[in-house]
């Protein structure tokens, strides 16, 4: 699989940070330029909604979903705000859960809702990990709603999906899975995971600009709930600009105003460029590149932080280092991009890299990696 001449980003950059942001391709660079020349020359509102359409279409092909069950919406925040609006505190149900080691998002937004009535319980795993049935022991039957990653951003933990979704429902309570680390590096089935909620955005495995997310919302849950930060492109007929008018039946009713056009037409291509290239491919590829980082992580006895069983990790590997800032500097004089997390290096290859660029990076560090 040789996908490298499509990104030239790589060109001069030893680039293994796709967990943060994702590299521009050719073709997503082509049909942004595309729309660009078109907007200028020849406006056509009717293609902008195409490309939201398009868009939409692309992503709920990657998670087995129907378009009508996804909701386009500006950022991953976004969409777990406009979840977590549509719910009521009720006596006895009155909790949202989080996981503590989770990206901090989701764990401030429920915070916030405190103002509304809920409480927030932070659970705290097992170190690093989470496990489903020790988070099962601590959920309560009090839940609103659960949250959890599909891949944790600073460890590259992946939790088993399925075992949390069925946990949680035999409490109740419905669970929304934030997967924005995991979309596009292997596969997500909403339907096979009975998954109530699920979102993710575009920027980092899935190759697009930010500005753009996508809620899934399980279509028995997007008939009866009622979302309160809808605006008129959540109507069943916005297009009747009838302020007055019912909601969507369906996940647009999570929506909010026009999307990021642009966004879309590039997440339209690199989404359709992700499923070409395949995430079974995508998966095999990542996971060869993160052992072999492992294996050089191992060699130098630098602590893995990233679990050791492979259906408990994914496109991220994260290890300490002896010094991480002077590691850092001298990855920046190399020009090898990771990021410092966890008090060590988070490195993030995507199928674009290749071994050599996994050896770059150690030879980078050499034993230490003290600064010269
Ligand atoms: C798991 C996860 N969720 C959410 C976010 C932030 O998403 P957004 O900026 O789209 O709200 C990140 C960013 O790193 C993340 O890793």
């Amino acid at each position: 699989m040789d996908w490298r001449a499509e990104f030239p980003g790589l060109a001069r950059t030893t680039y293994l940070n796709s967990c943060a942001h994702g590299l521009l391709s050719r073709r997503v660079r082509r049909a942004v330029d595309a729309h660009l020349d078109r907007w200028q020359d020849d406006p056509d509102w009717g293609a902008w909604g195409d490309a939201v359409e398009a868009a939409r279409a692309q992503f709920a092909r990657l998670i087995h979903a129907s378009p009508k069950d996804v909701a386009v919406v500006a950022n991953a925040s976004q969409g777990i705000a406009a979840v977590m609006g549509a719910l009521v505190p009720r006596p006895g149900r009155d909790v949202l859960v989080t996981w503590e080691n989770d990206f901090p998002t989701s764990q401030a937004l429920a915070e916030r809702q405190r103002a509304r009535g809920f409480r927030h319980r932070r659970i705290a795993g097992e170190g690093l990990v989470l496990r489903a049935d020790s988070w099962a022991r601590r959920l309560g039957d009090d839940a609103a709603l659960a949250i959890v990653p599909a891949v944790a951003s600073f460890s590259g933990y992946r939790l088993d999906l399925k075992a949390f979704v069925a946990a949680a429902h035999a409490r109740g309570t419905p669970v929304l899975v934030d997967a924005f680390q995991a979309a596009g590096t292997y596969d997500i089935n909403v339907q096979a995971l009975d998954v109530d909620f699920l979102v993710s955005g575009v920027y980092k495995w899935l190759l697009a600009p930010a500005g753009l997310a996508f809620l899934y919302v399980h279509p028995d849950h997007a008939a009866r709930m009622q979302p309160v930060a809808s605006g008129w492109l959540a109507l069943e007929e916005p297009y009747a600009f009838d302020p007055l008018g019912p909601l969507a039946a369906d996940a647009r009713r999570f929506q909010s105003g026009g999307a990021s056009v642009v966004g879309c037409v590039a997440a339209a291509e690199s989404l359709a460029l992700v499923q070409e290239v395949g995430v079974g491919a995508i998966e095999r590829r990542n996971r060869a590149l993160v052992e072999r980082a492992m294996a050089h992580a191992r060699e130098r006895k630098w602590e893995v932080l990233t679990p050791e069983a492979p259906e408990e990790r994914a496109s991220i590997v994260t290890f300490r280092v002896p010094d991480p800032a002077a590691a850092m500097a001298t990855l920046a004089r190399e020009r090898v991009v990771v990021n410092p997390r966890l008090g060590g290096l988070r490195v993030s290859p995507h199928f674009y890299n290749d071994e050599g660029d996994v050896d770059r990076l150690f030879e980078a560090l050499g034993e230490g990696a003290s600064p010269q």
